[in-house]
């Protein structure tokens, strides 16, 4: 009886090593107003483990209303937060992370261009809103789009994305947080101190189809992607010579931009080989 329970822990504790792949990470952005975020969970390695990692519904966007910014879902947005339970939980107990990214909204304002601290940590406290009222992992920033000085609003400042960040660790101490390594945000960031670097989980690079780690201090290789890849503008060859130079210089992140609807396993499947020595089924999900 004891070695019976003994070798079902045993075999137990070997599946879920199994499962545990080894290398970098792969992240997805998803374009949500035209793909399924589900997508992320159809992608299986031959141990059972997922292709991706954390799957990122993209975007939300940064709006400015009645003189405060404010986060803004749209309706394809939205709808998949409405729907967590069906869209977002069921990828989490796969094993996938979920984060909402936020881009710029065209309004003048942005995460680079709060005016203090006191600014910066209203809006913290509706980025974790969102976290916490759809049981998300957390967030991604994208500071594109936001066309500081534009309606009167000031420009970018060397403050504003840390006073942010510093706020919004302190209202979500233990989800991810996240930059895609562009825009005013970026810049100052990669100029500031290791203490609010360090806040972020991760970055990577923004530019499909090249290899060039962020340079924010505080952060190391293993939380920094330096390839990225467009998915359906990257050529494949390009997207497995990319893996290879993740993994020759040890950086911990593979970043992948849009998984689109329907089977790629031919695509993801070739970089997936090289990160992960394995091979790559498209499964059917949920
Ligand atoms: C803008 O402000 C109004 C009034 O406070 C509120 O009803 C509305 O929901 C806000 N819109 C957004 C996008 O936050
Ligand atoms: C994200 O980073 C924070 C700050 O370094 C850390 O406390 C937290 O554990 C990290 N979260 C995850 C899920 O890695
Ligand atoms: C890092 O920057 C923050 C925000 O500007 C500041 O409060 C902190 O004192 C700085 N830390 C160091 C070690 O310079
Ligand atoms: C997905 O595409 C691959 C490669 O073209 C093919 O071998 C596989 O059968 C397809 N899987 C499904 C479930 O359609």
């Amino acid at each position: 009886m004891h070695f019976l329970r003994l070798a079902i822990l045993t075999l137990v504790g070997h599946l879920s090593m199994v499962l545990a792949k080894k290398g970098p990470i792969t992240v997805a952005y998803v374009e949500v107003n035209s793909n399924s975020i589900d997508n992320t969970a159809r992608y299986q390695l031959a141990d059972g483990s997922n292709v991706f990692d954390i799957a990122i519904i993209f975007a939300s966007n940064l709006h400015y209303n009645n003189s405060h910014a404010t986060w803004y879902n749209n309706p394809n947005v939205q709808a998949i937060l409405d729907k967590a339970a069906a869209e977002i939980k069921p990828l989490q107990q796969k094993g996938i992370k979920v984060l909402l990214s936020l881009l710029g909204g065209g309004t003048g304002k942005g995460i680079a261009n709060f005016a203090s601290a006191k600014e910066a940590a209203a809006f913290a406290k509706k980025a974790a809103y969102q976290v916490h009222t759809y049981g998300l992992d957390g967030v991604d920033f994208d500071d594109e789009y936001a066309d500081y000085g534009s309606n009167g609003m000031p420009p970018a400042n060397a403050q504003s994305f840390g006073w942010f960040l510093e706020a919004l660790r302190k209202e979500l101490p233990d989800k991810l947080i996240t930059l895609y390594n562009i825009g005013p945000a970026a810049q100052y960031l990669s100029e500031g101190n290791a203490t609010v670097g360090g806040m972020l989980n991760y970055s990577w690079n923004p530019y499909y189809g090249s290899f060039s780690p962020p340079a924010i201090p505080g952060l190391k290789k293993k939380q920094l992607g330096a390839a990225a890849i467009a998915i359906e503008g990257t050529a494949v060859d390009t997207a497995k010579k990319l893996a290879t130079e993740t993994l020759q210089q040890g950086y911990g992140v593979y970043l992948t931009y849009n998984l689109a609807n329907g089977n790629q396993s031919d695509y993801v499947g070739a970089f997936a080989q090289v990160l992960y020595g394995q091979s790559t089924k498209y499964v059917p999900f949920p």
